[in-house]
């Protein structure tokens, strides 16, 4: 090696080091309450167990909701709290997200072990990840040590969340505000695998698409077929699975496999197959065996992380849906 390929070596290095070192900034550990609850995770494992027990359908919703507190100001449960002009109003979570009952059941079972000392932010992330367990088929690992925030914004929710007729170039912008990459993006569009959906989310695209077409001709027509059996035109309320492919919701890797064949739901997910370093991605997750999982899991830590609150900002909400 020379002396300048030797510097360039050291400094590459160190660049390296200082990515590692900015990408963990924001102090999460999964160890955090190790002396102030040491049991909060058992506890947290035991209720939502119950829950999925009674309604199994419960742990992808939880995940969503999860996903949304994350994306509208960071994972600070701003999504649990009330309010007019709260991110509840928003057009991606009104009517449609599910399991803030849950999270307050949750809440006052750890508040009675541990009286004012795990977030409602933690207690999401820790929800969303044993109702997932429970569920079946996919764990991550949970840093803890967020604080919940005092604002939730009805505008800001409307602006950050990305929408079911969003195109790619939308979607990689939307997660890249985040400080998420397209990859992110693909691998966690991975967790429309599982869950449910309104019919009223798919209504343009099946029957008032364009002036040229009622239906999305990038839907496969045996699907779209398949869909309006199910969602009638006008249809808002019912509701149905959206990984069509299999007759009990499970977690695998079947969304790629729809994107390929054009048998899923929203315009979002089939934009995964229009820009092709993205489609070589879905076409890497569409095998037994393969990467899904494993970056899934990096994926939700990154998750996780985004716009956290520690030290002493924010609050420990005595209660999920309002400010103490
Ligand atoms: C890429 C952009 C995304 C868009 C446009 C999107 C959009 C949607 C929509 C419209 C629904 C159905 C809601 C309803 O009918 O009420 C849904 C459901 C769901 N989404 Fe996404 N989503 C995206 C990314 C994600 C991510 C990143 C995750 C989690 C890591 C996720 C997890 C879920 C789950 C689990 C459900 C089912 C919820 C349930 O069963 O209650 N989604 N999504
Ligand atoms: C921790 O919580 C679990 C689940 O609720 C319970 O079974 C266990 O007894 C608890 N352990 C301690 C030391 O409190
Ligand atoms: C994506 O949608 C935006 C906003 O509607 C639009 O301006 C843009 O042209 C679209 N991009 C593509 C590639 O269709």
């Amino acid at each position: 090696m020379t002396s300048s390929s030797l510097i360039k070596c050291v400094l590459l290095s160190i660049g390296a080091i200082l990515l590692v070192t900015s990408s963990v900034d924001a102090q999460l550990s999964t160890t955090f309450y190790a002396s102030k609850c040491p049991n909060v995770t058992a506890k947290v494992a035991d209720v939502i167990k119950g829950w999925i027990k009674s309604d199994r359908q419960m742990g992808p919703a939880l995940l969503r909701l999860y996903f949304h507190d994350c994306f509208v100001r960071g994972c600070d449960a701003s999504v649990l709290l009330d309010g007019s002009q709260s991110e509840k109003q928003a057009a991606g979570n009104l009517n449609s997200l599910r399991g803030f009952n849950i999270i307050d059941d949750v809440k006052a079972k750890v508040e009675a072990m541990c009286p004012g000392v795990v977030s409602c932010a933690d207690i999401l992330a820790l929800s969303a990840k044993e109702a997932m367990a429970a569920f079946g088929g996919i764990t991550w690992t949970v840093t803890l040590g967020r604080r919940d925030g005092i604002v939730s914004s009805v505008t800001e929710g409307n602006s950050d969340l990305p929408p079911p007729f969003a195109n790619f170039t939308q979607l990689v912008s939307m997660f890249a505000k985040k400080g998420l990459t397209m990859k992110d993006m693909v691998i966690l569009s991975g967790a429309h695998t599982v869950g449910l959906t309104r019919c009223a989310t798919m209504q343009s695209r099946l029957y008032s698409f364009s002036s040229l077409t009622p239906t999305d001709p990038t839907i496969e027509p045996s699907f779209a077929t398949t869909l309006k059996k199910q969602c009638k035109q006008g249809d808002q309320n019912t509701i149905i699975k959206m990984d069509q492919s299999k007759t009990t919701d499970t977690w695998d890797f079947n969304f790629y496999s729809n994107v390929i064949k054009g048998k899923v739901v929203f315009q979002s997910d089939q934009a995964l197959r229009t820009d092709s370093a993205a489609f070589q991605i879905v076409q890497a997750q569409n095998k037994a065996g393969g990467p899904f999982n494993s970056e899934f899991q990096a994926a939700m830590l990154k998750l996780g992380n985004i716009g956290v609150l520690t030290g002493n900002q924010g609050q420990i909400r005595k209660k999920c849906n309002k400010i103490n």
